[in-house]
Order: structure tokens, then sequence, then C-alpha cells
């Protein structure tokens, strides 16, 4: 079974928050980035709907629960720009256009496994941004590792009475998150892998086609140590010019 077909369901009931997607979008909205949008991963769409009223969205992410989940919230609403949302893997934008930004949010960039595939995902945001587009993302933080060296554990009950377990641990450069779900006499389970890059070895990564307009912890923070994420915005370099044919 694919991550986030049951999480999915329950997402919202175990994450949302409202302020904090506001604060997310605040940060987005700070650099003015321009109309057309593409947000990968964009999970159940809580930033995704605030984006929309002031960009055309295109939302893309690997969960099918997801898609629906989102495309429901944004259809639910009625003061939003023209969007769209497809399932779709975040690593090949071969489908898509050129855009004027690119965002991917809440760790989701996490879940590329090694440096070779986030130096390709980079080379393909890149090649779908328009020349001087912005592109932003988020990182957990090394010190997640630390923090999560020791289980952490969470347990409770959803309002249709099903049952979950999550437990966070950290091991090397992965964060491991496993769910357990306990329907009526079914179990089942989830099991994440998330990589964590250094912040150095990111923008090194980055450096090739992007000029890295910010990089702070936590939305504001100057330093980078003691925080839980890293935010990145980086600003594409001019493309060279397609030979003549
Ligand atoms: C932690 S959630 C964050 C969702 C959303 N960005 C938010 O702001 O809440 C991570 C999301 O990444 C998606 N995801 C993981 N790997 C992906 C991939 N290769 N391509 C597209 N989406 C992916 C998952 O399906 C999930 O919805």
């Amino acid at each position: 079974m694919s991550i986030y077909e049951t999480l999915g369901r329950y997402y919202d009931a175990l994450v949302r928050d409202d302020g904090a997607s506001d604060r997310w979008v605040e940060w987005i909205e700070s650099w003015n980035p321009g109309p057309e949008f593409l947000e990968l991963a964009c999970g159940s769409g809580e930033i995704t709907k605030r984006l929309a009223k002031k960009h055309r969205i295109t939302a893309l992410d690997l969960s099918q629960t997801m898609v629906d989940e989102a495309r429901s919230k944004a259809e639910a609403e009625s003061d939003l720009l023209p969007f769209s949302f497809a399932q779709g893997d975040m690593r090949d934008l071969s489908a898509y256009g050129v855009y004027d930004a690119i965002g991917c949010f809440c760790d989701s960039f996490n879940y590329l496994e090694d440096e070779k595939e986030v130096q390709a995902f980079f080379d393909e945001v890149y090649a779908h941004l328009k020349d001087g587009g912005l592109f932003f993302f988020d990182s957990h933080s090394m010190d997640r590792l630390d923090e999560f060296a020791e289980d952490y554990e969470e347990a409770g009950e959803f309002e249709d009475g099903t049952q979950v377990q999550w437990i966070i641990s950290a091991q090397d450069r992965q964060i491991y998150q496993d769910f357990a779900f306990y329907f009526d006499g079914r179990t089942v389970e989830e099991h994440h892998c998330q990589t964590v890059f250094a912040p150095e070895e990111l923008k090194t990564m980055l450096e090739k086609n992007f000029e890295i307009l910010s990089l702070c912890g936590d939305f504001d923070q100057d330093e980078l140590e003691d925080v839980e994420k890293y935010f990145f915005v980086c600003r594409a370099k001019p493309h060279p010019a397609k030979p003549e044919a």
C-alpha cells in the first residue's frame, strides 16, 4: 500500500493547523511570486487553497487520497482563481509547463531519498521555472535527527472511532514515521522514511541553477541551529539559449 493512502484520510485530523498554514502563505507572499504557481506535494491542500486566492495554481501529489481531498476543499471556496489538481510524482514534471513560481512545503522535500534524487529534482524544478522564477521549499533540520534519536510516540482516536499510533524515530540521516491505524478488527500500517540533508550540501546543489535569496530557520531565524526546518527561497538563473534548429 502506498504512503498517505490511509494517512491521507486522517491527515487534517492529525496535523491541520490553520495558524501555521496562514504563516506559510504570509512567508511565500512576502516574496511576491508571480501569478502562475506550481505546488508540488500539495497534500490536503491547506496552503494550496490560500495561495489560490492570488495565483493560478497547478497542484500535484503522489497520493490520490490527498489530491481528492485538496481538490474538494478548493472547489468549496468561492473566491479562488482557476486551479487544477492532479495525481503525480514531483520527480517527473514532464507533463507540466513553465511557471513563475514552484513550491514544495512542509517537509515533502524530505521524501527524496539521496543526493542523486535531490539534484535531479532541483534540475527538474529549474527546467519548469521561467528565468528569475522563484523556488520555495523547506527541509527538516539536522537538529530533528537528534530530537528523534529517542522515539516520539503519540496515540489517539479519531471521530469515526479509528485508533492510531504514531511513532517517530531517527537513525543516521533518516527520520522514520510509523503509523498503525486500528479499524474495526483490521490494522493498516504505513511506514514513511524521510532523508535529512545538511544545508551546506543543499546550497551547493542549488547553486548550479539558482541564486539563493534566503536560507533561514523556521521562517525567520538567521541561525540554523535549534530550529525544526530550513526554509529556502531561490531564484532561477537565466536559462541557456536553446541552439538554433
Ligand atoms: C508532510 S505532507 C505535506 C503536504 C503539504 N505540502 C502540506 O503543506 O501539508 C507530504 C506530502 O508529500 C507527498 N509526496 C511524497 N512523495 C511525493 C512525490 N514523489 N511526489 C509528489 N508528492 C509526494 C505525500 O503524498 C504527502 O501528501
